[in-house]
């Protein structure tokens, strides 16, 4: 029987059997702006607020102010999720230390010091790229994926995709990756902002095959359809 992890995210649970696999990697795909950081964000604070589950929040591509600043417009005080000790965050956007291992010895300290059950890696592109050894991604994704299997959390990695890429990261994390949801933003023929998401793989998982259409709101991500 696999345990499930729900993200508590209306609409979105139902698609994917009531929550993650258990202890599983997802990585969650998407364009700039599409609503990458505001769904993990979601999936930490509601797994804090309705599931009395700790998390970590680890940030490369954003200084903590400014994840906070932005997580306060959706009515998240993460700051006071902070200070409760339900949620962690861990900035490592201008960490001047190459060594990966060093990092994800970081990472697994605090892992260990909250007990945290949800971690989100924000972004695994911003990750790789902060290597200043020659960018082994193939090596970090190995790595972080033993390491995670270690600590069992389950794991949103983000991974930013450029507009018009037809790749979704870097071909190695996409076969290691335990889900891949795909968020993508496009306008309409009327010139409006439209969101879809796509469920491309969840392991163990009977997941909804069709395109769903979600919005940002002032409460965070809505699935529409
Ligand atoms: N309070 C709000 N109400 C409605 N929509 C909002 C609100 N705050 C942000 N948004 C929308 O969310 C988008 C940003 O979402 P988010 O930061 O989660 O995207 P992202 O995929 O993480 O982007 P990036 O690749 O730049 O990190 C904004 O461009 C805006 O369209
Ligand atoms: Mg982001």
């Amino acid at each position: 029987m696999i345990q499930r992890v729900p993200t508590g995210i209306s609409g979105f649970d139902a698609l994917i059997e009531d929550g993650f696999p258990q202890e599983s990697l997802i990585l969650f795909a998407g364009s700039p702006g599409a609503g990458k950081t505001t769904i993990a964000a979601q999936f930490m604070f509601e797994g804090a607020l309705k599931f009395g589950e700790k998390g970590l929040y680890v940030c490369f591509a954003e200084t903590r102010d400014s994840l906070l600043r932005n997580l306060q417009r959706f009515g998240w005080d993460f700051e006071k999720l902070e200070r409760e000790g339900m949620i962690g965050i861990l900035d490592l956007s201008t960490t001047k230390e190459p060594g990966i291992q060093s990092n994800l010895n970081l990472i697994l300290d605090t892992i260990s010091e909250l007990s945290a059950k949800r971690l989100v890696i924000d972004s695994f592109t911003a990750f790789s790229m902060a290597l200043s050894e020659p960018t082994d991604v193939r090596f970090l994704i190995h790595l972080l994926y033993r390491f995670l299997q270690r600590v069992g959390c389950t794991t949103i990695m983000i991974s930013d995709t450029p507009w018009g890429s037809q790749t979704i990261g870097s071909g190695v994390e996409e076969f290691i990756a335990d889900g891949i949801i795909l968020m993508q933003t496009r306008f309409d023929e009327n010139g409006n902002l439209r969101r879809t998401l796509h469920i491309l793989k969840m392991r163990s998982t009977n997941h909804s095959k069709r395109t769903h259409e979600y919005d940002i709101t002032e409460d965070g991500i809505r699935i529409l359809t």
